[in-house]
C-alpha cells in the first residue's frame, strides 16, 4: 500500500467517524422543557393498546424498524398513499407491518398537550421503549430529537431484509445501515413475541431451495408442528408464534430456539446454523438474559441514530399519515 493510499484509508476512516457521530444531536431530554409529559403520555395510550391487542408491542416496533432501515428513522413509512406520496407500506412484498391506529391515537393524544412538538418518528421510538419494557424486556434511555421527513421512499423498502435471504445478506443490509454482527443478532432478538403468517417461512418446509426435502435446520418436531399448521396448499395467512416457548414474553428464549433448531424464520435460524461471528453471539445471549437485554438497548439505540433529521430539516408532522 503506497503512503498515498493510507492517507487516503485514514481520511475515509475519520471522515465516516465524523458523520456517524453527527447523529449524536439525539438526547433523552430533548422533551425535557418542550414537552416534559410526553413518556407518560405515550405509556397511558400504549397500555390501554394493549388491553385490546396483545400484539402491539410487536406490531409497533417492527414498524419502528421498517422505518429506520428505509431513508433512516424519519416516519416516512407512516406516510398513506395521497398525491405525491407512494407510501411505503405497501411496497411489495406485502411487509404486513400493523398499528398504524394506535400511532394515530398517540399522536393526537401528544398533540392535546403539546402541539407541533413530539415528531412522529419521535413517538415509535417512545413507544417501542416502552412496550418492550411492559413485556419484561430492559429499559433503556430512548433517544429523542428526530424530525419527520417530508417525503416517502416507496423504491427504498429493498433495503429492507427479505425473509428468504441468507446470512450474509441479512448481514449486509444491516451493515449498509451501520449495523454490526452483534445488532443484527440483538435486534433479531425481537422475534421473541409477535407473529408471522405461513407464508414467510413455508418455503422451508416441503421442497426447501428446489431439494425435495425440508429445511434441514429445522428439529424434526418443531418441523411436525409447523406442517400441520402450514399445509403445502394452504391460504399462507395462518399466524405462528416467533418463538413457540413464551409467545407474548420478551426474554432471551429466542435464543435457546435457535440453539435448538426451533427458529421460525430462515433469517432467524441461519444467526446459529451458518457458521460466522453470529454464533457465539447467540449462545452468549442465550447463556445471559442480561446480556441480552444490555446489548439489546444498545442496539436500538444504534438503530435508532439511522439517518436522522435534526435541526431544521423535515418537519413535525401533524398526522403521522401525511405531510403538513
Ligand atoms: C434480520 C432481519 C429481519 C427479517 C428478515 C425479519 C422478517 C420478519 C418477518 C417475515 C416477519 C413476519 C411478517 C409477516 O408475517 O408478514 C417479522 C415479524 C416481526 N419482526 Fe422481524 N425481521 C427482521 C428483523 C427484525 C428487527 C430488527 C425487529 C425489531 C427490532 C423485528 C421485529 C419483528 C416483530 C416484533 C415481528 C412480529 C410482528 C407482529 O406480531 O405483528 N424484526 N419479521
Ligand atoms: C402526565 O400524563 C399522565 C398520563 O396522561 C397524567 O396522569 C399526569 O397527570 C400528567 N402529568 C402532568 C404534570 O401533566
Ligand atoms: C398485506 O397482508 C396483510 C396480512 O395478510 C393484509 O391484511 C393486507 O391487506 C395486505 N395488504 C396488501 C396491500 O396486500
Ligand atoms: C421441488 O422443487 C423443484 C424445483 O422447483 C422441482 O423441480 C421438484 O419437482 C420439487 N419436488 C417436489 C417433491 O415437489
Ligand atoms: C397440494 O399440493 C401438492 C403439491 O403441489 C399437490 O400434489 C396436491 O394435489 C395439492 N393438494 C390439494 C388438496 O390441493
Amino acid at each position: 500500500m503506497s503512503l498515498f493510499s493510507i492517507a487516503a484509508a485514514i481520511f475515509v476512516l475519520v471522515t465516516a467517524t465524523i458523520l456517524g457521530n453527527s447523529n449524536a444531536q439525539l438526547s433523552s431530554t430533548f422533551y425535557s422543557t418542550t414537552c416534559p409529559n410526553v413518556t407518560s403520555i405515550v405509556r397511558g395510550v400504549v397500555e390501554q393498546a394493549q388491553q385490546n391487542d396483545i400484539r402491539i408491542g410487536a406490531k409497533l416496533i417492527r414498524v419502528h424498524f421498517h422505518d429506520c432501515f428505509v431513508n433512516g428513522c424519519d416516519g416516512s413509512i407512516m406516510l398513506d398513499n395521497t398525491d405525491g406520496i407512494e407510501s411505503e407500506k405497501d411496497a411489495p412484498p406485502n411487509q404486513s407491518t400493523d398499528g398504524y391506529d394506535v400511532v394515530d391515537d398517540i399522536k393526537t393524544a401528544v398533540e392535546n398537550v403539546c402541539p407541533g412538538v413530539v415528531s412522529c418518528s419521535d413517538i415509535l421510538a417512545i413507544a417501542s421503549q416502552i412496550l418492550v419494557s411492559a413485556n419484561g424486556g430492559p429499559t433503556w434511555e430512548a433517544q429523542l430529537g428526530r424530525r419527520d421527513s417530508r417525503t416517502a421512499n416507496r423504491a427504498g423498502t429493498s433495503a429492507i431484509p427479505s425473509f428468504l435471504e441468507n446470512l450474509e445478506q441479512i448481514s449486509q443490509k444491516f451493515r449498509d445501515a451501520g449495523l454490526d454482527s452483534t445488532d443484527l443478532v440483538a435486534l433479531s432478538g425481537a422475534h421473541t413475541f409477535g407473529r408471522a403468517r405461513c407464508s414467510t417461512f413455508v418455503h422451508r418446509l416441503y421442497n426447501f431451495s428446489g431439494t425435495g426435502n425440508p429445511d434441514p435446520t429445522i428439529e424434526a418436531g418443531y418441523l411436525e408442528t409447523l406442517r400441520q399448521a402450514c399445509p403445502q396448499n394452504g391460504s399462507g395467512d395462518t399466524l405462528n408464534d416467533l418463538d413457540q416457548s413464551t409467545r407474548d414474553a420478551f426474554d432471551n428464549h429466542y435464543f435457546t430456539n435457535l440453539q435448538n433448531n426451533r427458529g421460525l424464520l430462515q433469517t432467524d435460524q441461519v444467526l446459529f446454523s451458518t457458521s460466522g461471528d453470529t454464533v457465539a453471539i447467540v449462545d452468549r445471549f442465550a447463556n445471559s438474559q442480561s446480556d441480552f437485554f444490555d446489548s439489546f438497548g444498545q442496539s436500538m439505540i444504534n438503530m435508532g441514530n439511522i439517518g436522522v433529521l435534526t435541526g431544521t430539516n423535515g418537519e413535525i408532522r401533524t398526522d403521522c399519515r401525511r405531510v403538513n
